[in-house]
């Protein structure tokens, strides 16, 4: 009985010190209305590259906060995911952010449903540099490849070969291991006249640099050797030197290249369901994809054998038919692997879409590689700068992307790889008639772009 009636008294005495202290009271035209005192916010801490930390002082009997975070200093606009963000305690970590940029914060507190006026404004600057002691390679260790698509002539360059060996732990031949580079004709024994020097090269470097070689591509319908398209043979002669070029290329690289593209872009668009008709689809028949990975497999069992396609992210139906193929290798242990060439737009496809693509592929028992990452600034050829604006929306894609991988599975995640270094050598160039494009993590003189460090973000 006493202890309760002490609780009323010290009930009463802690709302009436709430109302009268920290609540202030005003009638206006018969209407009553409460405004919560606002909190103070306090200067940012723990200032980083991409972001820093707001926090504000407390407001007695609040039950929340909302922060506004803007880069404008009269909150005219505000970063996304930072509009009236609904926060428990008395700091948010602010992230996601741009380097060198002023950012400005406010917060309001809620007691008892009324939220209070704006709080002061805070400004705060990121810092200005990239940091050079976190690399791609030294980000993704122990995690994932992070690979680039290069030329051997490249390797030979010093200031490519600076960025390569010092961001990537893997490469990709961008045109140096496809057929047409090795498989030069065929002698008049009816074997194959190869040249190995590209790809010669391209192993010794990456021996020589402590880097993984992803093998790209064995069949592909856009590098068929013009002793290929002439051959006059017989269809089983074909398919004979079919299987001798897949044998002689892994029998020469045996513990080298430890994984391969086995066929690429077997799948057409137009129809969705249809393989692509293909000189092999003609030669070899129905079931060549199947060929090619049988052939595959038996010339080096080891070797870790991926199908690679694009549009996969967004394009349902072509995917479904990918991973339909994907069930019938697997029931003949045919594929370890499947890359999703990563050939999107700043703006396409949406989050959701990557994300779908990639359940659908993760709940499959292969390793997932994001092969080809290119972000395309300027499909709608509204630009002729790059401008700040793009290369940010950019940086956010690349984000979205490589937070998307890092959620796979561990034992699932084989590599995101890049399809060039620098924006001025993209494929995207010569491929859209000279439009111009800007969809790789480094400039013309390579210098990190915003997208780089958006790679880094989304880790
Ligand atoms: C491209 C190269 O980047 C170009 O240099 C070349 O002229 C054509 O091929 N899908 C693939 C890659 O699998 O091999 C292609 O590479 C880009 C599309």
């Amino acid at each position: 009985m006493k202890i309760e009636k002490v609780c009323n008294k010290v009930f009463y005495a802690l709302f009436f010190i709430a109302i009268t202290t920290f609540v202030s009271c005003s009638s206006d035209d018969n209407t009553t209305s409460f405004s919560a005192v606002p909190p103070v916010a306090q200067d940012a801490s723990e200032i980083d590259f991409t972001s820093f930390r707001a926090s504000w002082s407390n407001v007695f009997l609040a039950s929340g906060y909302e922060l506004d975070v803007s880069t404008d200093p009269n909150f005219g606009s505000f970063l996304q995911g930072y509009e009236s963000l609904a926060v428990n305690q008395l700091f948010q970590s602010v992230t996601g952010l741009s380097l060198n940029t002023e950012y400005y914060y406010r917060v309001r507190a809620i007691v008892n449903g009324v939220t209070s006026e704006n709080s002061n404004t805070i400004s705060v600057e990121t810092n200005e540099e990239f940091p050079d002691d976190i690399t791609l390679k030294s980000a993704t260790e122990g995690n994932f490849f992070v690979g680039v698509a290069v030329s051997e002539a490249r390797t030979n360059i010093a200031a490519y070969d600076e960025v390569y060996t010092r961001e990537f732990s893997s490469i990709t031949a961008e045109n140096d291991m496809k057929m047409e580079s090795i498989f030069t004709g065929i002698d008049g024994s009816g074997n194959i006249i190869f040249d190995w020097s590209r790809i010669d090269g391209l192993i010794d470097y990456a021996e020589a640099n402590n880097l993984n070689v992803h093998g790209h591509t064995l069949i592909w319908h856009r590098s068929i050797p013009q002793a290929l398209e002439d051959f006059t043979g017989t269809d089983q002669e074909f398919e004979d030197l079919i299987q001798q070029y897949i044998n002689a290329v892994f029998t020469r690289y045996q513990g080298k290249i430890n994984s391969w593209d086995v066929v690429n872009e077997a799948i057409d668009d137009d129809a969705g369901t249809q393989w692509r008709n293909t000189l092999f689809l003609q030669r070899m028949g129905d079931n060549y994809v199947e060929k090619c990975f049988a052939f595959a497999r038996a010339a080096d069992p080891n070797v870790k054998l991926f199908y690679n396609d694009y549009n996969m992210t967004f394009d349902g139906i072509k995917r479904g038919k990918v991973l339909d193929m994907v069930d019938d290798l697997l029931a003949s242990d045919l594929i370890d692997g499947v890359g999703y060439q990563m050939h999107i737009d700043y703006n396409f496809p949406s989050r959701e879409q990557i994300q779908e693509a990639t359940d659908e592929l993760v709940a499959k028992d292969v390793i997932v590689h994001f092969a080809e990452l290119d972000v395309k600034l300027n499909a709608a050829n509204d630009l002729t700068d790059l401008t700040d604006e793009r290369a940010e929306a950019q940086r956010q894609k690349v984000r979205e992307v490589v937070e998307i991988f890092n959620a796979i599975p561990q034992n699932k995640k084989y590599a995101i790889t890049v399809w060039g270094l620098k924006d001025d050598d993209t494929w995207l160039i010569p491929e859209n008639n000279g439009r111009p494009e800007w969809p790789l993590l480094f400039d013309e003189s390579f210098e990190k772009k915003p997208a780089y460090l958006g790679f880094l973000e989304g880790l």
